[in-house]
């Protein structure tokens, strides 16, 4: 069961290629998704693993609402399907 554990954590840390990203994201949304980013949005520490891919591909192909969108849209621009998923498995529930 230890080694298991250990394994993992060793694939999800090289999975988790983009340390730097979720630091640029933490930023605003703070630690784990526990702030609410320019004092506007939701804790998204609090939204499910789902519901945070759902609203990154929302804001990637521009269907999200939002006063604060065109500046989540600059973030996710660059982000690929693994990024997306790794930063939902670390911030999302
Ligand atoms: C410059 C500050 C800033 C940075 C950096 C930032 N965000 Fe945001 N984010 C916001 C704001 C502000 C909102 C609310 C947008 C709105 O209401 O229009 C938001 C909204 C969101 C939402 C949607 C919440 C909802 O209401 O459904 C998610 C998910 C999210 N951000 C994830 C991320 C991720 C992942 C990153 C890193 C790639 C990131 N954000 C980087 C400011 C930021």
């Amino acid at each position: 069961m230890k080694r298991v554990v250990l394994i993992c954590m060793f694939f999800c840390s090289i999975s988790f290629a983009d340390v730097y990203t979720l630091k640029k994201c933490n930023g605003c949304h703070g630690d784990k998704g526990m702030k609410k980013a320019l004092g506007a949005s939701v804790l998204i520490g609090e939204m499910s693993k789902e519901d945070i891919v759902f609203a990154l591909h929302a804001y990637k192909n521009g269907t999200k609402e939002g006063s604060y969108k065109t500046i989540m849209m600059g973030f996710v621009a660059d982000l690929n399907e693994s990024d997306i998923i790794s930063i939902a498995q670390e911030i999302g529930k």
